[in-house]
């Protein structure tokens, strides 16, 4: 079986990132990006963005989650601890996070370095979910093998009767992680494929370097 997709191609006129008109510091960029983002309308999912790991097996993984919250501290998304994801970060804290935003044609990509969000927080967002969502993260043992989709069902079932009239609390094996970042890319799509890449590194644990990149 074989497909040839080298059909696809796609000129990216949309817009330009220069060094002149851009902030000194890649939060700000970020939130400018984002804020873009979210005008047009075009993105379902703006804050879904994927993140990369370095897994106990060695390989790299990538997965999508949903970014919460940005501050300038960093970028802060909520998962289960036990998870893949959680044992690869615990043993090696440093990841990569990146957003492709097609209708801007833009992607940024992040380096940085993932450490379990201050429990309070994760208790203030968990309590602002959805029963059903809590319940959810009670249920399933992430990235587990499990025999049948009926387990998680039943499951829920249970822990549904068990929490009729309990509150239901943050377990704690579920909460956030804060990456922050080391560097950030931001790509900018143009055409002739001379597309636009900006890259600010932390210099001293405070200066942002800003550099430009060859597409
Ligand atoms: C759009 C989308 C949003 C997702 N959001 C989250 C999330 O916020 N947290 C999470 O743990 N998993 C989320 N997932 C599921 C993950 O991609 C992944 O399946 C799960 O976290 C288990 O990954 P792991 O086994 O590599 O740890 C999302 C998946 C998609 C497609």
């Amino acid at each position: 079986m074989q497909k040839d997709l080298s059909g696809y191609r796609k000129s990216y006129e949309k817009s330009a990132l220069l060094e002149d008109r851009i902030s000194n510091n890649p939060m700000q960029l970020f939130q400018t990006w984002f804020y873009e983002v979210e005008e047009s309308n075009g993105i379902d999912e703006p804050n879904a963005m994927t993140v990369s790991t370095i897994g106990l097996d060695g390989f790299p993984k990538s997965r999508v989650v949903l970014l919460k919250k940005y501050t300038h501290e960093g970028f802060i998304f909520y998962t289960n601890y036990n998870s893949e994801k959680g044992k690869a970060i615990e043993e090696n804290p440093k990841v990569c996070i990146s957003f492709f935003w097609p209708n801007l044609e833009r992607q940024v990509i992040i380096k940085g370095n993932a450490g379990k969000l201050a429990k309070n927080l994760s208790d203030g967002y968990f309590e602002s979910r959805p029963d059903g969502s809590k319940l959810g993260a009670l249920v399933s043992d992430q990235s587990k093998v499990i025999a049948s989709r009926e387990v998680l069902e039943r499951k829920l079932r249970e822990l549904e009767k068990e929490y009729a009239d309990k509150e239901i609390s943050r377990p704690e094996h579920w909460g956030g992680y804060l990456v922050k970042p080391a560097s950030m890319e931001f790509w900018q799509g143009r055409p002739n494929r001379l597309h636009d890449r900006i890259r600010y590194s932390l210099t001293n644990g405070v200066d942002w370097k800003m550099e430009r990149l060859a597409p």
